[in-house]
């Protein structure tokens, strides 16, 4: 029986296995945050020299990056990626996430909206029917904590700072259990336009579009079809 930590390897793995032979030496790679993606980024600097840099979605990747020996660059200064990879805290079958246990949701979904493909790394324990058993990550502005509270208690939610926690982007997080999504992209567009959110761990208007999912089988592929 392969442990967490162990499948997390192994999709790591994977990822770089599928990422390798889409990359050119003026590649640039879209890189996400949390501890599957680290091991990516391990794997990773063995091959520093097959592209060109990185963008990345958070200070913790940006340093581990740059201590692998690969270029970071700022999001600014580039146009677009052909490839994004992150990992999620719950992924379902249509490729909708949640995202931002780790706090970097914002800057994850800033980075993956230039990215022509968001390649997601995930143990087999993420795989979810319904997304809603992992509390939703949602950004805000510190000043408008207790006013996005309320709107989210009106819509079933129980939120809860998270303590002590400040994402990159000097802001609060409040994790919200209780929500029932039933169409996420929809959903996501709500919290959207509530004054004080910067953002939400939702990715459903715009989800992954592979998703590298490891078992105690293997690593096996879920992949939208392009539009
Ligand atoms: C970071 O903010 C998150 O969105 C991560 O992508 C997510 O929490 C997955 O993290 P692990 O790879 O550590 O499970």
């Amino acid at each position: 029986m392969l442990t967490q930590d162990e499948l997390k390897q192994q999709v790591a793995q994977a990822a770089l296995d599928y990422v390798l032979p889409q990359l050119q030496p003026d590649s640039i790679l879209g890189v996400g945050t949390g501890s599957t993606v680290d091991r990516f980024i391990d794997l990773l600097a063995a091959h520093r020299q097959a592209f060109h840099a990185a963008v990345s979605s958070s200070e913790r990747s940006t340093q581990r990056l740059q201590a692998a020996g690969i270029r970071v660059l700022d999001l600014n200064d580039i146009t677009a990626t052909a490839l994004y990879v992150d990992g999620a805290d719950e992924i379902d079958h249509q490729l909708n996430m949640i995202k931002g246990g780790g706090g970097a949701l914002t800057r994850e979904k800033i980075v993956s909206s230039v990215a022509d493909r968001f390649v997601c790394i995930v143990d087999a324990s993420k795989l979810v029917d319904q997304l809603g058993g992992f509390p939703l990550p949602i950004e805000v502005v510190p000043l408008a904590r207790e006013a996005v509270a309320r709107e989210i208690r009106q819509l079933g939610g129980q939120p809860v700072l998270r303590a002590g926690f400040t994402t990159d982007n000097g802001n609060q997080i409040l994790d919200v259990s209780g929500l029932r999504y039933g169409d996420p992209a929809a959903f996501e567009a709500m919290l959207n336009n509530i004054p004080g959110v910067v953002c939400c761990g939702l990715f459903a208007i715009s989800g992954a579009h592979v998703a590298l999912v490891a078992g105690q089988d293997g690593v096996s592929r879920l992949e939208l079809q392009d539009d």
